[in-house]
């Protein structure tokens, strides 16, 4: 499972690379808007940073708009993946930027027969949205694995990323369900590390180790002398 960061701030992605996890980032027209700089230049510099996938979405409605917009962000970086929002114009622009070679990413996915549109169109990315479908009191897991066995059965070969990730157990679940990819933002990756009885086990591993070594200085490492 690739995990991406879903974020458009370049100290987010600087500290989340150090942890060497990251294989892709996503961004949306709201993330681009929270960082106030021009989506190019932000792109640009994204793409300094990783070099993995990276979603960009078009904010035209009409798909020829959408298809000249995609191409040009395309054309920013190889690495660029054009995010379209699953609406009937989006679909066309998808099928077009598809013929073209291009690589786009269905977002704003909230159902199955939505997922299989977008195979059909040909898109390389479809992002169903699990938190804001919880958000509405229905499942979003259930949508990723509708998703996966209809793909599967047919052969489809667009990624399916688990988007609008809340928490851990949404990404445990999202692999277990088959998603290809899920995207995640930085506060959930520093969630992913923690557990009670980690920090209870290291507290007590680092006690006993320092208690045995108080009672035996000569052990202290820092008092080991090298030949
Ligand atoms: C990712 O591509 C989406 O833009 C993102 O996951 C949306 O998440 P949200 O529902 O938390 O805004």
């Amino acid at each position: 499972m690739k995990f991406f960061l879903d974020s458009a701030n370049l100290e987010e992605l600087k500290n989340a690379l150090e942890w060497g996890i990251i294989d892709g980032v996503t961004t949306n027209p709201s993330l681009i808007a929270k960082e106030g700089v021009p989506v190019e230049d932000q792109i640009r510099r994204i793409c300094d940073l990783i070099d993995g996938d990276v979603s960009v979405e078009v904010v035209s409605s009409l798909a020829g708009e959408m298809f000249e917009e995609g191409k040009q962000l395309a054309r920013i970086h190889p690495n660029i993946v054009v995010k379209v929002p699953m609406i009937a114009e989006g679909i066309k622009a998808v099928s077009r930027l598809s013929k073209e070679g291009i690589r786009t990413n269905v977002t704003l996915c909230f159902s199955a027969a939505q997922a299989l549109a977008a195979a059909k169109a040909g898109a390389y990315i479809v992002s169903p949205f699990i938190g804001r479908v919880d958000d509405l009191g229905w499942n979003g897991l259930d949508l990723i694995r509708d998703i996966g066995s209809i793909y599967s059965r047919y052969g489809f070969v667009t990624q399916i990323l688990a988007a609008s990730i809340r928490g851990p157990l949404h990404v445990v679940e999202a692999a277990k369900a088959g998603a290809h990819i899920a995207t995640l933002p930085f506060k959930v990756i520093e969630q992913l590390f923690q557990h009670p009885l980690t920090e209870r086990g290291l507290e007590q591993f680092l006690t006993d180790y320092n208690n045995a070594f108080e009672k035996i200085p000569v052990m202290r490492p820092l008092q080991l002398k090298r030949p």
